[in-house]
């Protein structure tokens, strides 16, 4: 453990925040960073009780916890204040000074362009923030009457964490098919999604972290124009039950078969250490809820082997079902 990096392998909603709400109570995380934006809506089911959180990270679901938002994050203030309210979080979250800030109207702008509109933004104005921001005329979390109460210097807070031994997690959102740099361009999201870039948002530097954990979901989403190989009708996959709607914006997602080139590719771009398959349980219905690997029907074990064999490093976590327990953990 110590410092752990969380990131996603394909378009998003691989199901990062089932992973990470696992690790935080199993492992009793003691930070928790996120990084990025408020498009990217981290789902967490906790005792049937269904989170999606925009802002606030999915560690919160272990009480001990100190949560942070990073100096490279793009806070939405309200969305911010209004999940802080709803996980009771107040007295264990602290928001970066650096943190940039976004607002109504870069929603406004973001829904209002042709161009955005027509790469299939969340319309959140994340695009327009980071615009903003890069030429630096955006107001940053320590400009806000409301935040002052969080205000804190996450990078320190961090970094003397992982000092004193601390399990750390960096939190990345979206996947490495959405990086500005790395992903389908045009059709990505306005910012870095790989391991370095959730590295440089927290504030950590690539020498400190001892496992970047690369999630992939059985098979893959997107949601949003560009490309998704091998894509499948919507009534196909709602006969494979691999239809689903976000998170975030409640739009269809879009769906395809597991892809092992760009699985290969997530790997080696973000060097992952080790990998986690969700909802493996939507691919093969009688795994649902197993916590063995030994209770897997031959068919997903031959699945995950498969995996591990292309990928060439080992499928350490196993989602079969939506709670943040229903997980196959083959760690030591
Ligand atoms: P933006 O990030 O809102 O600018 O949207 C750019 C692209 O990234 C669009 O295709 C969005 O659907 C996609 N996107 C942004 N955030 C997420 C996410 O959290 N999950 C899935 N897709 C996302
Ligand atoms: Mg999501």
């Amino acid at each position: 453990m110590p410092c752990t990096v969380i990131a996603g392998a394909f378009w998003g909603d691989e199901g990062k925040g089932k992973i990470i709400s696992y690790l935080a109570l199993k492992d009793k995380l003691d930070f928790c960073v996120r990084t990025g934006s408020v498009n990217a809506a981290h789902t967490v089911w906790l005792e049937g009780k269904r989170y999606a959180l925009h802002m606030v990270p999915a560690a919160f679901v272990y009480e001990k916890c100190r949560l942070l938002i990073g100096a490279g994050a793009n806070l939405h203030v309200a969305k911010f204040l209004e999940e802080v309210e709803a996980t009771k979080v107040k007295n264990r979250i602290g928001v970066d000074r650096q943190a940039s800030i976004i607002e109504e109207k870069h929603s406004i702008q973001d829904k209002t362009s042709a161009h955005l509109k027509g790469l299939g933004t969340t319309g959140w104005g994340v695009g327009p923030a980071i615009e903003e921001r890069v030429r630096r005329t955006a107001k940053l979390a320590k400009d806000i009457p409301e935040l002052q109460p969080y205000l804190t210097d996450a990078a320190a807070e961090i970094n003397n964490a992982i000092d004193a031994g601390k399990k750390v997690l960096l939190e990345g959102t979206q996947g490495l098919m959405l990086s500005l740099f790395h992903g389908t361009y045009p059709y990505v999201t306005g910012r870095d999604t790989s391991a370095s870039a959730i590295c440089a948002e927290a504030g950590v530097g690539p020498t400190r972290i001892d496992d970047v954990i690369i999630v992939f979901k059985s098979f893959m989403t997107r949601v949003g124009a560009g490309p998704l190989p091998e894509e499948i009708t919507k009534e196909e996959a709602l006969k494979r039950g691999w239809f689903e709607t976000a998170a975030g914006t409640g739009r269809e997602r879009r769906s395809a078969p597991f892809n092992f080139e760009l699985a290969k590719r997530a790997v080696k771009v973000n060097s992952a250490t080790q990998a986690a398959v969700t909802k493996l349980d939507s691919m093969f219905p009688q795994c649902q809820g197993a916590k063995t690997y030994d209770e897997l029907p031959n068919e997903a074990k031959q699945f995950i082997n498969e995996i591990e064999k292309q990928i060439r490093i080992p499928v350490l976590l196993i989602g079969t079902g939506p709670e943040a327990l229903h997980i196959i953990d083959r760690r030591k």
